[in-house]
């Protein structure tokens, strides 16, 4: 294929999350967040994993921002833990919390590093669910009064603010169906936690502002959302009430400073919106320098007016009436359909329904059986060879939807970054440690990291600024 080059200043790096990856659960003052208690609930997460140890990265920070050093990582996207800063979500900080994130910080900017920060990243602290999570107004008040404390500590070295990772699944996997912390099934509050989250950003991007933040964002997961037949009128209706729900339901208030009218009225069936106030949309609006943009897949889905098709409680409202299609093939590990072509038309339609500000992808990536090179000896562990992990189809799965990427820039998309997800093989939420994202791989028995072939890949990538 040909020589492929992006634009001068676009950045390169990888993605991480606290709870994902940090462990030290319980060092240093931190407290409990959601994410323990649920992992503990039975049934929960795969083999009921936990995120107590999971990289070890709390200890072993120094080592692995050498290894993203030596990998040419431009900028590197983590995520700071409200619990470890703030133990019971409101009062005063622990100090010894937002240590870590200053020695984090240190190291990346001593190695030329620029770290990203990102406020949220599901680890609500437990104290603030009891009293009633992202359904619970004062969430978003308290919310951004951590924020301004992580800034007080870290702003005058870091400039690239997120405010929350994927609200959609926060809200729709957390209090739609359960299937992530806090581990809620009720539609209405699903709604709820949307608003509040949206309310949240907003008050801590006006808090980051007034604090002089260089850069401040929020990370999506907006989706793709393809009809199952083009011509089909029932197929391009559920097209519309999915975009609704997944994607215009957060980028017009963000953008546009109202929630669509069919969006609210689907809203309105399910929950009495008392939670919208006066005002509210005004806040979620206030100005932002980026969105980011994690993609992983496409979702196709198919109008079934018999009312038979499987809907969800993803998408509180749509059962019956959509059909969310069976992925096809290829696929992840994740079961998830590989479609570079969906980021090129997602990045584009970003682009011209909400113009005028910056997109950067903040995720990317895939979860493959990693397989180890021979000459791996019969006692090695198959994703621990001698010879490393030769992760091909990670290569293929990057590489593809760098292409896709590159293509959008090319039909006009401002698109500043690409990061990918993830730098190691960490904590995959319900699926515990048996999905692999690295592009580093970790043995969770020694902590060894290894760079995979995608890490070198990748660091070609960086060096020749393409493919
Ligand atoms: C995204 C999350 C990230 C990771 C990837 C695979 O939805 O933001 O933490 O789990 O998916």
């Amino acid at each position: 294929m040909s020589a492929l080059h992006f634009p001068e200043n676009f950045r390169w790096g990888t993605a991480t999350a606290a709870y994902q990856i940090e462990g030290a659960a319980r060092d240093d003052g931190r407290g409990p967040s959601i994410w323990d208690t649920f992992s503990r609930t039975p049934g929960k997460v795969y083999q009921g994993h936990t995120g107590d140890v999971a990289c070890d990265h709390y200890h072993r920070y120094a080592d692995d921002v050498e290894l993203m050093a030596g990998l040419g990582i431009q900028t590197y996207r983590f995520s700071v833990s409200w619990p470890r800063v703030q133990p019971d979500g409101t009062g005063p900080v622990n100090p010894r919390g937002l240590d870590f994130y200053d020695r984090l910080v240190d190291a990346l900017l001593a190695r030329g590093i620029d770290p990203m920060v990102t406020l949220y990243h599901w680890d609500l602290p437990q104290t603030l669910q009891d009293r009633g999570g992202w359904a619970a107004r004062e969430t978003a008040e308290h919310f951004a009064d951590y924020a301004a404390a992580v800034h007080g500590r870290l702003g005058d070295r870091v400039d690239s603010w997120t405010t929350l990772n994927e609200p959609w699944c926060s809200a729709y996997l957390g209090y739609g169906n359960g299937v992530h912390a806090p581990g809620i099934a009720d539609p209405g509050a699903a709604f709820t936690a949307v608003h509040h989250l949206l309310l949240g950003h907003g008050l801590a991007a006006r808090a980051l502002h007034a604090a002089g933040a260089g850069s401040v964002g929020i990370t999506l997961n907006p989706a793709d959302v393809r009809p199952a037949d083009p011509d089909s009128a029932a197929d391009a209706a559920a097209v519309r009430l999915v975009d609704g729900l997944h994607n215009r339901i957060f980028l017009d208030p963000l953008f546009r400073a109202a929630y669509p009218e069919d969006v609210l009225e689907h809203v309105a069936r399910i929950v009495p919106p008392a939670f919208l106030r006066d005002g509210d949309e005004k806040v979620i609006a206030t100005p932002i320098d980026l969105l980011g943009v994690n993609y992983y897949a496409p979702l196709y889905v198919a109008g079934r007016p018999d009312g038979a098709g499987g809907g969800g409680g993803a998408f509180p409202g749509t059962d019956g009436a959509v059909e969310f299609l069976p992925p096809a093939g290829p696929l992840t590990d994740m079961g998830w359909m590989i479609e570079p072509a969906g980021l090129t038309r997602l990045l584009e339609r970003l682009a011209t329904d909400y113009p005028g500000v910056p997109l950067m992808i903040t995720e990317n990536g895939a979860a493959f059986p990693d397989h180890a090179a021979p000459p791996a000896g019969p006692d090695q562990p198959a994703t621990e060879g001698a010879g490393g992990v030769v992760d091909t189809d990670r290569i293929a799965y990057l590489d593809g939807h760098l292409r896709a990427a590159h293509e959008a820039i090319a039909r006009g998309v401002d698109l500043r970054g690409y990061l990918v997800w993830s730098l190691l093989d960490n904590f995959e939420w319900a699926e515990g440690f048996r999905k692999r994202f690295g592009i580093v791989h970790v043995d969770y028995r020694t902590q060894r990291r290894t760079p995979k072939a995608s890490a070198h890949w990748y660091h070609q990538v960086i060096s020749r600024n393409g493919l």
